[in-house]
């Protein structure tokens, strides 16, 4: 989603800011600008990628200046609502991540409706923050009265026309680091915006604002009084970003699921504290969104029957305002491939006004989850890069078995991961098969089903969640049963069904494929070894029946994958979708 990269030093910004913006384009976005000081303001903007800003930013010898991926929110994705935002007299220039929710209000109050231009709240905050600063005459008093009066999220990055060789940064619930070196520092919104430079960090908390120079990286507290912080140096784990052979990122991340496997094996390890809390909960909750809440779904299967305990999966969005009735000793998972979802940290910023003991599993390990909760899991999925998530997807269901496995052994893991590990592996040295299915059965088709029980019903959300961010055909995951209560009615001559089967418990299925046959859809069988029949489209290896959804997984994506790469779409980055969601 939106992304920000500032730089002030004593050589070019240029190509920090270039660079910056592009690490940060795989979290997706629609377009993207930059504000340079060269004797005054130069900004340029652009709908669409990064790249055509090099050729006009890099000539300039600018030593300071602002960059900004942007994911429309307010206003749709064009070069007036790009950022960077000037206020209404052109002094103030900023960037902006988050959302502000009075911005309607201050723009009334600040007399502003008539002179903007944009559709967007950050232009109302540049223009504010400009009367403020002429009102008190110091930028120091101008942001400590700016964070008083806006409500919402936002991580700001602003420039002043009378002191261009300043950069000040405002944060608040949406993440701000300032990544220092001797003659310059960066202000950027994600430690691997730069990471190929800048290895020492301080992290900015909430209601917290900061004066940057190329010297001095100078930050306070919203009394305008100094805070003196420790130097935060992220582990640096060897990200590699490259496509290989590879034609797509999502193929890639489908293709490493079994190095992941392995990785887990070898490195995986978890806090005795962890699992004590786990051992000691009278009720699992887990909170998620996305895929991260179909793996949940997935993993409240493998707990409940690991551990016995009692697992609720819900959506950060609807905890963060809806909770549910707390009970005593209920320990809170969050799930969360990068950690930076907003509608998860909302539910976590609910849970911290009880005393109720969090744990976050995510894969990245200096995310604003990882942090704010008590506990921290890392996933070792390796970078993600494609929108779609795959390989994060199975190695949270993998690392909530080793997690319950940990608290009440029952499986030798190091055995059955390998084992995942192998079928896996069968799965993608069969992926043409899957790809042929695709093409004669789902790549021209409008809408499609995936239908299951028990487990295999997580499988199939996760499924039709899958096939609808990459292929955009329709799609709808349910359990198999309820298709007959209304859905049935949706059946029209060769309309896809996709039926998954691994539990011995929900063979019924194959009645229900027998019943959407009957009205000329198209059944699809993919089964595990176990269960499998003859006729069956697609089957993987038997692995040990807990880990079974974990090889289930891989034919399910591959769908996604050829009905995508069939219609012709951009893959790795599909439309309407950011990688990271930090709005709500
Ligand atoms: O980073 P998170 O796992 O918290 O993200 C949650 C969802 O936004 C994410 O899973 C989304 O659904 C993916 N695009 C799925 O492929």
């Amino acid at each position: 989603m939106c992304g920000i990269v500032g730089h002030v030093g004593t050589t070019s910004s240029a190509p920090y800011l270039l660079q910056g913006l592009t690490n940060l384009e795989y979290r997706g976005y629609d377009s993207a600008g930059v504000a340079l000081w060269n004797q005054g303001f130069v900004i340029e903007k652009v709908v669409g990628v990064v790249a055509p800003l090099t050729q006009k930013l890099l000539p300039l010898a600018a030593t300071s200046g602002i960059g900004h991926t942007r994911w429309a929110t307010h206003g749709i994705a064009n070069h007036i609502n790009a950022h960077p935002h000037t206020s209404v007299d052109g002094r103030i220039v900023l960037v902006h991540n988050g959302t502000i929710e009075n911005y309607n209000e201050l723009a009334i109050q600040f007399q502003l409706v008539d002179h903007l231009t944009s559709d967007t709240d950050s232009e109302v905050v540049a223009s504010v923050l400009d009367r403020l600063l002429e009102s008190t005459g110091s930028m120091s008093q101008a942001i400590q009265e700016l964070m008083q009066l806006l409500h919402g999220s936002y991580a700001l990055v602003i420039m002043d026309a009378q002191t261009p060789e300043t950069l000040y940064a405002v944060k608040h619930r949406s993440p701000l680091l300032i990544g220092i070196q001797e003659h310059q520092h960066v202000i950027v919104s994600d430690a691997s915006a730069l990471a190929e430079s800048f290895t020492e960090f301080y992290v900015m908390e909430d209601f917290e604002y900061a004066k940057v120079t190329a010297s001095d990286a100078l930050i306070f507290n919203k009394l305008g009084q100094r805070i003196h912080k420790q130097r935060f140096i992220p582990y640096q784990r060897s990200i590699d970003r490259s496509l290989g052979v590879y034609q797509h990122y999502m193929q890639k991340e489908i293709e490493e699921q079994p190095v992941v496997m392995r990785r887990l094996i070898k490195e995986w390890k978890i806090d005795d504290a962890i699992t004590t809390l786990i051992k000691q909960a009278s009720r699992l909750v887990i909170i998620a969104s996305g895929t991260s809440y179909h793996a949940g779904l997935v993993g409240k299967h493998l707990l409940e029957t690991m551990l016995q305990t009692p697992v609720d999966v819900l959506l950060g969005s609807e905890f963060a305002y809806f909770p549910p009735i707390q009970v005593e000793s209920t320990v809170y998972l969050f799930l969360s491939q990068s950690g930076e979802t907003m509608d998860s940290i909302r539910a976590l910023e609910r849970l911290k006004t009880t005393n109720a003991m969090t744990i976050s599993l995510t894969n990245a390990e200096h995310s604003t989850l990882a942090r704010l909760t008590h506990y921290h899991v890392y996933l070792h999925a390796g970078v993600e890069v494609a929108v779609a998530s795959t390989k994060a997807y199975t190695a949270q269901i993998a690392v909530l078995a080793l997690l319950a496995n940990a608290v009440a052994p029952l499986l030798n893991m190091q055995v059955e991961l390998s084992n995942v590990a192998l079928a896996m592996e069968d799965v993608i040295s069969r992926s043409a098969v899957i790809h042929d299915l695709v093409r004669s059965t789902m790549s021209d088709q409008r809408s499609s089903f995936f239908i299951g029980r028990g487990v295999d019903y997580a499988l199939a959300q996760e499924a039709a969640l899958k096939l609808k961010e990459v292929s955009y055909i329709q799609a709808e995951g349910f359990a198999a049963a309820e298709l007959k209560h209304g859905t049935i009615a949706l059946m029209e001559e060769d309309t896809p069904v996709v039926a998954i089967l691994s539990d011995p418990r929900g063979t019924l299925t194959r009645s229900n494929i027998l019943e959407v046959q009957a009205r000329s859809a198209r059944g699809i069988v993919i089964s595990s070894e176990q269960v499998s029949q003859p006729t069956d489209d697609f089957v993987v290896p038997a692995v040990a029946s807990l880990l079974q959804s974990l090889v289930m997984a891989i034919p399910l994506q591959y769908i996604a994958y050829f009905a995508a790469l069939d219609r012709g779409h951009d893959i790795d980055k599909p439309r309407n979708l950011a990688k990271s969601v930090t709005v709500e």
